[in-house]
């Protein structure tokens, strides 16, 4: 590594900061680990890493990267690492970003927000997205360290933005899931594997991604029509797929949600609309 090895301190060594130290000591860093259950360390002190007895241990390193399961439990052990410079990856919310960015303004700690569009197997590789919002100048000083972990990418100076986007990705990893799992219940009353239907579902899903674009272009331009598929026709739809759920005798209440949505944006007008006109119904 030479002249760019850097000492990096990891607090929380939970499944995701053992991942993220991990990678840090294979890319050659100095790697200075505290955990509150210090058992935790064992692997990563085998593989070179030190252990900090404390927070306030790690307060001389070149940067502190932070992942503990939420903000209320990280904020008293940031207060007593006191970093220099603040990695933050625990997932928050956009308020909790933004203030804990305040706190560290007012500590003289220069701030990066973060957050992992990644599981902790996928660290290390370019397929784990990081998205980073805070000082740009702590995130260009840092790129190095952080390229270790994933691909990095900035969002600007606004330290609430990383967790607004990961809050509204994984809101589509989690209604595509609970879709897919209302789908494996669905075809799985007639004894349909799971390993007959993915393959299935996974081309679905394919075709429905590159509707994405298209939507995103109507909602920017506020024009819902539409030659492809109505509103009305999607909600007549679901109703089918809510009957139907019933009639398996399974549950239909993530349709039913979705259902009560078309059903508001049909009764605003919006029947001959084309999907996208939902989002009348949203903000
Ligand atoms: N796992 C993932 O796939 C994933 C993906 C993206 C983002 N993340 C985010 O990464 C963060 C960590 O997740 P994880 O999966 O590593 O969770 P985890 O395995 O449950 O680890 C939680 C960590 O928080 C520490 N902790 C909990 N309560 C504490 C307290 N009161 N004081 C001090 N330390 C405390 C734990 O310490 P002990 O070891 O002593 O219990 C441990 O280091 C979360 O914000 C999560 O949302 C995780």
């Amino acid at each position: 590594m030479g002249e760019s090895k850097k000492q990096v301190a990891v607090l929380g060594l939970g499944r995701m900061g053992a991942a993220l130290a991990g990678a840090l000591l294979g890319a050659g860093h100095d790697v200075v680990v505290w955990n509150r259950s210090p058992l935790k360390a064992g692997p990563l002190l085998d593989r070179g890493a030190r252990l900090a007895a404390t927070p306030a241990e790690v307060a001389s390193a070149d940067v502190v990267l932070s992942c503990l399961s939420t903000y209320d439990t990280q904020q008293p052990v940031l207060a007593a690492a006191s970093p220099k410079v603040l990695v933050n990856l625990t997932s928050g919310t956009p308020a909790e970003a933004r203030s804990t960015a305040l706190w560290a303004s007012s500590a003289g700690i220069e701030y990066v927000d973060g957050v992992i569009m990644a599981v902790p197997q996928g660290i290390g590789t370019p397929a784990a997205q990081i998205l980073y919002g805070g000082s740009s100048a702590a995130f260009a000083a840092q790129r190095d360290v952080l390229a270790v972990l994933g691909e990095p990418v900035f969002l600007g100076e606004d330290a609430g933005l990383a967790a607004l986007y990961d809050l509204a990705l994984l809101g589509i990893m989690w209604s595509t899931m609970a879709g897919y799992l209302h789908a494996l219940a669905l075809v799985g009353t007639e004894g349909v594997a799971p390993s007959v239907f993915t393959p299935m579902a996974l081309s679905w899903l394919s075709a429905v991604g590159g509707f994405l674009p298209g939507i995103g272009s109507q909602v920017v331009s506020g024009d819902y029509s539409t030659d492809v598929s109505a509103l009305d026709i999607n909600a007549a739809g679901l109703g089918l797929l809510v009957e139907t759920s019933r009639a398996q005798g399974i549950s239909a209440s993530v349709p039913a949600a979705l259902r009560e949505l078309f059903d508001r944006a049909v009764a605003s007008g919006h029947g001959a609309h084309a999907i996208a006109s939902v989002i009348e119904e949203i903000w």
